[in-house]
């Protein structure tokens, strides 16, 4: 299938994006995917209270998000301002270089996550789903990218397995509201973090607290979805299972449900000596503290194993906190994965992702990314 096309338009002074706002607030203009903010229409040099009164003009008048790119704050404390000013008023920039929003969403996020911690309180006040939202969360590809392939045309149940924040289903409720989404978790607190959300009301949803190595967890799924379904665990979540426990997941999750990714990163060795692999964004540095993926001291990743131990940390001058850890994570990779789908006598396929199409592994991986990047496997029953 092709690609959908995004529409950008761009205003390079205040003027010109006050007509176009006024026209697309009239209806007389399509809302385009992006608007692209460039020249004299410098939203750094705005007072705050003006600064935010555009930026929400902005968040009803796009699909997608902004493009600031030329904007320089001078200095740490007016940079981490001008960052809090749009990410409280509804857009993010954890994915690229550009301000975004879930696909034409009506409702206002606050992703202005290092709130509570400077407002006081030290590490304990941070929500832990947030901070990792903001560092791994799933934003570059979306249930779009999947759905849109030729394989995966007639999914209408979109499943989250291992879901924590489950930003994989909830941005694709605003692109595709009419599925089913159901989402399960070990975690009750990952429910209601969940549940919290502003969801489309006529979305239909389900957040399972179950355990994935449980079939009882799949078959409930399996009620709970209509017509073809696509599950996806992201994130490498899979890591978390031993090979006897992931087949099982292979196994109940293409049984339960028509079609199972999983999100897997690029080949590498592993280090010999334990690292930590700083994650820090800017606007934590500014409020002050730092956050990273941080190996345990005396247990090095093993070679033969690829099993490995680490945790998501956050640490200021006074404290550290471990968020989330990581223990007996297997680094599995795909030659691995390709061999337990045979075993159990699924079709194996990827992503290609300059074609947008499902592949067979044996087709198309010299021309794929695959080698570079993060890729997403894909197992269905033949
Ligand atoms: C890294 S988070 C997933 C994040 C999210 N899916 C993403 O792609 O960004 C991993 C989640 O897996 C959940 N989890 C771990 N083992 C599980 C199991 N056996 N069954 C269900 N959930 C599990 C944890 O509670 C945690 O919320």
């Amino acid at each position: 299938m092709d690609d959908p096309v995004e529409s950008t338009r761009s205003a390079s002074s205040w003027k010109k994006l006050e007509r176009l706002l006024d026209e697309i607030e009239d209806g007389n203009e399509a809302k385009p995917d992006y608007i692209e903010l460039k020249g004299k229409a410098d939203l750094g040099r705005l007072e705050e209270k003006d600064r935010e009164a555009l930026i929400q003009r902005l968040h009803g008048s796009v699909l997608r998000g902004f493009r600031a790119n030329e904007v320089r704050v001078p200095g740490k404390k007016a940079r981490l301002a001008y960052w809090r000013s749009i990410a409280r008023n509804g857009f993010h920039d954890f994915a690229e270089d550009e301000w975004m929003k879930c696909h034409d969403s009506p409702f206002v996020e606050n992703y202005d996550y290092v709130a509570p911690y400077l407002d006081g309180g030290g590490l304990d006040v941070l929500d832990p789903y947030m901070v990792y939202s903001s560092v791994l969360g799933t934003w570059e590809y979306s249930v779009e990218d999947f759905v849109h392939t030729d394989l995966l045309s007639d999914v209408t149940t979109v499943v989250e397995p291992l879901a924590g924040t489950a930003e994989f289903c909830y941005a694709g409720h605003f692109i595709y509201p009419d599925f089913q989404y159901v989402m399960f978790d070990l975690d009750e607190d990952a429910k209601s973090h969940v549940e919290a959300k502003s969801w489309l009301p006529q979305t239909q949803r389900e957040f399972i607290v179950g355990d994935a190595l449980v079939e009882d967890t799949w078959k409930s799924v399996r009620k709970a979805s209509k017509g073809t379904s696509l599950a996806y665990i992201g994130k490498q979540s899979h890591n978390f299972f031993g090979a006897k426990d992931l087949m099982k997941v292979l196994e109940w999750g293409t049984r339960h449900c028509d079609h199972l990714m999983l999100e897997i990163s690029e080949p590498y060795l592993l280090d010999e000596e334990p690292t930590i692999d700083e994650l820090t964004r800017p606007e934590q540095k500014a409020a002050g503290f730092h956050v990273a993926l941080d190996d345990v001291e005396d247990k090095p990743a093993n070679p033969l194993t690829n099993a490995m131990d680490f945790y998501l940390v956050v640490w200021d001058k006074l404290d550290r906190r471990n968020l989330f850890s990581y223990c007996g994570w297997i680094g599995w990779q795909a030659p691995t994965l390709t061999a337990l789908g045979r075993l159990l006598d699924l079709e194996v396929r990827y992503y290609h992702s300059d074609d947008t199409e499902f592949m067979p592994v044996d087709v198309g991986t010299d021309t794929s990314d695959c080698r570079e990047n993060n890729t997403f496997m894909l197992f269905s029953r033949k």
